[in-house]
């Protein structure tokens, strides 16, 4: 396991960045690429490990993927091959899930696999949906590795208790290849990327807010070009807003609605951060984003509607929480606590080793600032990415230099992370 160590930032962040593909985008360009009867390019494909794992597991399902450049794919798709080996998700929820409901209508059976923390991950959330559609698949109580026996599917409406866009996407693509209407719906919206992804490539689709419902369909290849991931632009718009001074541009960031929740929080709390030339691309918002140095911001409550727009932005979100004056409050996050680590309370854990005033609720967590945090500590990453790089963030204001183990789990989402980081301190 690495150890990195980060030391307080001495000089404002300045200068521009472009933030790499989206990881939730990447995925599902490969998936639906891999689905659709002919030649698909894919430009600015995630780097990460997580959508590696997607690729592996197409290439063997016997999709042809071939590298025009380190980050532009061809997909031959049209075609899923059965495999006698299992596929193996690594790290990545998205491609197990959105991966099932694929392979739960085939004509072959199918064994998915994850890491330890996976193995640890609910599927009951994608099992309970798939089975109503006549899947039928085993698992270890609830939890991977998955036996998926490949059945004939049939449309179901299903009502999520859960907004999660990992259990609509294995619904909708199980939906694809399903007889009938296949329709979700959830208590608030979750990331839409499939759905605009399948409207693109498509798809016969109808949006009714946060009701969707998919007819078996077949999809045109197209050519798709991954917009920067927002939540890797989370980290640097917090380390911007944080470090004394600093003010740059970050350039590529997907602005989709149902992704932009940390840039809503961010004006509550009074930041400094302005959104610069909107556009559209491959059906997705795309713009760069400005953010200055904010010497006053404010606490705020973060819960409800909220939550799905930011989920994976909260821990950094309680770094900046801590250089806010007054309280910050977040709720209706419970599902933080299943994510590649229980996120409530290792963030906890972590964050108050370094002066972090941060409260653990069942929920989510109540943070007090503003504080100097004293740093002088060896945080744990718990092998999960963002939290890692939140760590670095905090680290960047502390007053004594911080130690980050299993810092190498960045690679997960964001391995481009640190040089980045330097791009912007030189
Ligand atoms: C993702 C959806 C979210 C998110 C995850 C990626 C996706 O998970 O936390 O990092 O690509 O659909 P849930 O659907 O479990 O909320």
């Amino acid at each position: 396991m690495t150890l990195k160590k980060v030391l307080k930032a001495l000089k404002p962040l300045k200068g521009s960045i472009i933030i790499p593909a989206d990881k939730s985008i990447s995925h599902r360009a490969v998936m639906l690429a891999a689905l659709a009867k002919g030649k698909s390019v894919i430009k600015n494909f995630s780097q990460g490990a997580d959508c590696k794992s997607t690729l592996e597991v197409f290439k063997m399902l016997g999709t042809d993927i071939k590298f025009q450049s380190t980050d532009t794919l061809e997909i031959n798709g049209g075609i899923l091959i059965p495999s006698f080996n299992p596929y193996r998700c690594g790290n990545s929820g998205t491609t197990m899930r959105l991966t099932s409901g694929i392979l739960a209508g085939q004509k072959f059976d199918s064994v998915l696999t994850g890491d330890e923390s996976l193995s640890k991950r609910p599927m009951g959330r994608i099992i309970k949906p798939l089975t109503l559609m006549g899947a039928l698949i085993d698992s270890v109580d609830g939890h991977a590795p998955l036996t998926i026996r490949g059945k004939s599917l049939t449309g179901i409406d299903y009502i999520s208790p859960i907004a999660s866009a990992q259990v609509k996407s294995c619904v909708l693509l199980a939906g694809l290849n399903a007889s009938g209407v296949t329709t979700f719906e959830e208590p608030a919206l979750s990331r839409d990327h499939t759905e605009r992804m399948l409207k693109y490539m498509g798809a016969e689709i109808n949006i009714e807010s946060n009701r969707v419902s998919v007819k078996k369909s077949e999809l045109a290849p197209k050519t798709i070009e991954v917009v920067g991931d927002i939540s890797s632009a989370a980290f640097f718009i917090t380390a911007g807003l944080i470090v004394k001074g600093s003010d740059f541009v970050i350039k590529n960031v997907g602005i989709n609605p149902t992704r932009v929740g940390i840039l809503d929080v961010v004006k509550r709390m009074g930041g400094d951060v302005e959104v610069l030339n909107h556009r559209i691309i491959s059906g997705e918002d795309c713009a760069d984003i400005r953010v200055k140095y904010t010497e006053e911001l404010q606490g705020c409550s973060i819960g409800g509607e909220d939550i799905p727009g930011l989920i994976d932005e909260l821990p950094v979100i309680a770094v900046l929480a801590s250089q806010a004056q007054g309280e910050t409050f977040v709720s209706d996050a419970s599902d933080l606590r299943n994510k590649e680590s229980d996120r409530i309370f290792c963030l906890v854990k972590e964050l108050r080793k370094i002066g972090v005033d941060i409260e653990e609720t069942p929920d989510g967590f109540i943070v007090r600032g503003k504080t100097l945090l004293k740093g002088g500590e060896e945080l744990e990453s718990y092998h999960d990415h963002r939290l890692a790089m939140s760590f670095y963030i905090a680290g960047l204001v502390c007053r004594e230099e911080i130690l980050i183990n299993g810092f190498e789990w960045t690679k997960i989402s964001f391995p481009e992370f640190e040089k980045l980081f330097s791009v912007l301190s030189d």
